[in-house]
């Protein structure tokens, strides 16, 4: 089958000055690896199908080709000896394409966006030239190769390392990104030679050959400089970062999210805000989780994977894997766990934890509570201090609370049990055994009083007073 694009991922080095034992393109930003953003950058229109992506590993191989999966090619650079010699790794698989286009882009420059990469492409094909080079005008292009353009056009990228006086005052530089036709980029790998200051062969050298042999090449612009920074060192991560999240949080104020203070608010790129919810300061909404419509989120707030309806009220808290419905207000201090899930208008207050639980319409646990492992009918009220005791050492146990139960403070339900409709538990009890619908039970120790006590014990203090001296 004739393919027509077909793209190399540049991530087998070793990202000496992050200072890391982790591969570099598996340092994250908002919440995912550096690479993934190419690779969805990638296949957001460039090369949609993950098997014509190309990923060259070397460094904890394995690891970064775990961590992304199989839908993807690899090959393996044993020696790290550049950016060419990466490239070049990959020719056995690029031969297995006739013609075409081949975009090459390395796996540390993540804020590029499929919207350049299309760009870039269409720019390369209606200009009919053998290579584009995707380049950026920065304020600062210290560590970046250089574009050194003649009359006709650019002629070759200079390294920071290599580079003149003269040409280090250029500030168009190279982003790592580019297209070739395939063809000739095949035919130029075998050329190259590692004659420069480091030792490497320079995938930048083609653009050098190219030129010499007369083939027309070009560059294509970023509008944007910021999308092309090259991620080398953590100074340059936080920097990416902060992009990142502005970015994120400004289409989500565009779409009507409040956000009150978006230099301490922390959306990942795949969560979902509904209209008119304001986000407090302090806010982090991590993975897959989705928040309804005119909701009050924060201050102080981190959800993971969470499902939250609309109008909820969620204060100083943490959700992970817990679902939440309509008009429920959680916190300030509660701690929903995975397999949480709340109907509506639930309440759940301070320094109640929630796990693996179905609690129904309107019941409350207002504070002070752990429910785990249980069921919880609707209009349920939890007192103060109740605990599903639902571990006895060896297995989780379930409880079940029916609805319209009232659990008095300081309630110890020992698990498995049963509590049935409309039942009363009196303050403070240790529950062992079930209780029917609408009983009551008690379970704790009789009062007893003692009259005069506290005369008594002044006497007998007295006394013994006496008996001293
Ligand atoms: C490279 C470019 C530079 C450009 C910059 C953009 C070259 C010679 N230089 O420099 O012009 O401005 O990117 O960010 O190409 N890699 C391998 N195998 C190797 C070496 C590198 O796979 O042997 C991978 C790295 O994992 C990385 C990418 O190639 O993802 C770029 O390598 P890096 O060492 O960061 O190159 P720069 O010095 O940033
Ligand atoms: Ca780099």
């Amino acid at each position: 089958m004739p393919h027509n694009t077909v793209a190399v991922v540049l991530a087998a080095g070793l990202g000496t000055r992050m200072k890391s034992r982790k591969p570099k393109v598996l340092h994250e930003v908002a919440g995912k690896p550096l690479i993934e953003h190419v690779l969805s950058a990638l296949q957001e229109g460039a090369v949609p199908n993950p098997q014509d992506i190309i990923i060259v590993t070397g460094y904890e191989g394995d690891k970064v080709q775990a961590a992304l999966g199989e839908a993807y090619r690899y090959v393996r650079q044993e020696k790290m000896l550049g950016t060419g010699h990466a490239l070049l790794q990959a020719l056995p698989l690029l031969a297995e394409y006739q013609g075409g286009t081949c975009l090459v882009l390395c796996g540390d420059t993540p804020l590029l966006t499929g919207d350049t990469l299309q760009k870039l492409m269409e720019q390369h094909h209606s200009a009919k030239v053998k290579a584009t080079v995707l380049t950026a005008r920065v304020p600062d292009p210290t560590g970046y190769g250089r574009i050194v353009k003649g009359k006709r056009g650019i002629e070759k990228i200079v390294e920071e390392k290599d580079a003149l006086p003269a040409e280090k005052q250029i500030r168009e530089i190279n982003t790592g990104a580019y297209c070739f036709d395939l063809t000739v980029l095949k035919q130029g790998l075998s050329r190259l030679t590692p004659a420069n200051a480091q030792g490497e062969y320079y995938l930048t050298d083609l653009i050098k050959y190219l030129v010499e042999g007369q083939e027309p090449v070009e560059t294509f612009l970023l509008e944007d400089y910021q999308e092309a920074m090259g991620i080398n060192n953590r100074v340059q991560l936080a920097e990416a970062e902060a992009y990142l999240r502005q970015k994120i949080l400004r289409k989500h104020m565009l779409q009507g999210v409040t956000v009150l203070d978006p230099l301490h608010t922390y959306v990942g790129l795949d969560v979902r805000i509904g209209m008119d919810t304001v986000l407090y300061p302090g806010v982090i909404l991590e993975g897959e989780t989705v928040i309804g419509e005119d909701c009050a989120i924060g201050p102080y707030t981190r959800i993971v994977d969470s499902r939250i309806a609309d109008h909820c009220w969620i204060s100083q808290s943490y959700l992970i894997q817990a679902k939440v419905g309509k008009n429920c207000t959680i916190g300030p201090y509660s701690y929903l766990r995975p397999g949480t899930e709340l109907d509506e208008e639930v309440k759940v207050g301070d320094f109640a934890e929630v796990k693996n639980s179905v609690i129904g319409r309107g019941s409350k646990i207002p504070h002070l509570s752990y429910v785990g492992d249980s069921v919880v009918g609707s209009q349920v009220n939890i007192g103060a201090g109740t605990i599903t005791c639902n571990y006895d050492g060896e297995r989780k146990n379930r409880t079940i609370i029916g609805d319209g139960a009232f659990v008095g403070s300081n309630t110890n339900l020992v698990a498995p049990i049963k509590v049935g409709d409309g039942a009363y538990i009196g303050a403070g009890s240790t529950v062992t055994r079930d209780i029917p619908a609408g009983a009551l039970a008690v379970a704790r120790g009789e009062q007893r009083n003692i009259e005069n006590w506290s005369e008594k014990k002044k006497q007998r203090k007295k006394a013994e007073e006496e008996k001293g001296n």
